[in-house]
């Protein structure tokens, strides 16, 4: 049996699976994450661990890790595990596909909404005594019904956000790396170019992973093809985007906001001028965060231990 290493307390039913199956389990309890030292000192004597976004993985914590077999990250996307380093070394890497696409897109939809209705910015407003009176011109928002909506990615988590367009009776462009006509058709989507999605829409909305050749994927140039009063939504990665750029864009009023649950770095520091503008609202990186749907995401991780560990293929490597 093995030696398992948890990183964060987490919901559900994760840990006890480990325990039947026989594991030693060591739960790391802080509400902040491991600091990187510790990291590396648990990694080197554990034969699996289970990560959360926030853990980075660096080659050298993976060449100090002899016994590491698998690293199993209670989330879809693994930027922060190094993946080719660890598979290269022969240690299995595993996410959590399939069960936080409908909450993540909730998420989104709550963010595309809250920025296009100025839900987080009149409610601040209210608290500090701004409602006087009935004004015909206070908050004035932006229609999302029949309104043009930007999917950049058309995995899952972007399909499930076409899904709650179309209720709000919306064109839907979307781009992604490989064109996707039955899902087109079943959805009413238009397949178009980056930047004529740019152009064209109200609501731009992220849906990519992070990777080499997603990185600043929204830059200023991307920035400058958008609409002046369209909005920005990330529930994707703060390194999608390049935030000087988007803060610049803000400055210069050339797009209409921003409604951001990732940022770069995460947590975004107090004095960052992100917090400044009223038309930016900012989540702390919680698109995933129902209790069904985070149990769901600890419990396939667990379960991607127990499969590697008891020398069985992973259940959801991720290459
Ligand atoms: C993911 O799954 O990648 C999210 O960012 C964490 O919930």
């Amino acid at each position: 049996m093995g030696k398992v290493f948890v990183t964060r307390q987490t919901p559900g039913r994760a840990i006890e699976m480990l325990h039947a199956a026989g594991h030693e389990v060591d739960v790391w309890h802080e509400p902040t994450p491991p600091p990187p030292v510790v990291l590396a000192a648990k990694l080197a004597a554990s034969d699996a661990a289970l990560t959360m976004v926030v853990d980075a993985i660096t080659p050298e914590m993976l060449d100090g890790a002899p016994n590491l077999r698998v690293l199993a990250n209670m989330a879809v996307g693994y930027d922060n595990l190094n993946p080719a380093e660890a598979i290269r070394r022969g240690i299995a890497v595993t996410n959590t596909p399939g069960v936080l696409a409908e909450t993540t897109a909730d998420m989104a939809w709550a963010l595309l909404m809250a920025g296009a209705r100025n839900v987080v910015a009149s409610e601040r407003d209210t608290r500090a005594g701004g409602w006087t009176t009935w004004s015909p011109t206070a908050f004035l928002g932006q229609d999302v019904f029949g309104a043009t909506l930007g999917i950049i990615g058309l995995g899952e988590i972007g399909e499930a956000m076409a899904r709650r367009a179309r209720g709000f009776d919306m064109r839907i462009l979307y781009t992604s790396r490989t064109r996707k006509p039955e899902a087109e058709s079943r959805l009413g989507l238009e397949f178009v170019s980056l930047d004529d999605l740019l152009r064209q829409s109200d609501f731009v909305s992220l849906h990519t992973p992070l990777s080499p050749e997603t990185r600043y994927l929204i830059a200023a140039r991307e920035l400058s093809l958008m609409k002046p009063t369209a909005l920005l939504v990330n529930t994707a990665r703060g390194g999608v985007v390049d935030q000087d750029a988007l803060i610049a864009a803000l400055r210069a009023g050339s797009i209409g906001g921003a409604a951001l649950d990732v940022t770069d770095p995460e947590p975004l520091p107090l004095d960052n001028p992100l917090y400044s503008f009223p038309n930016v609202v900012i989540t702390p990186h919680i698109a995933s965060a129902s209790l069904a749907t985070r149990s769901k995401m600890a419990e396939m991780a667990a379960a991607n231990i127990i499969a590697v560990l008891a020398g069985r293929p992973a259940i959801n490597p991720v290459a």
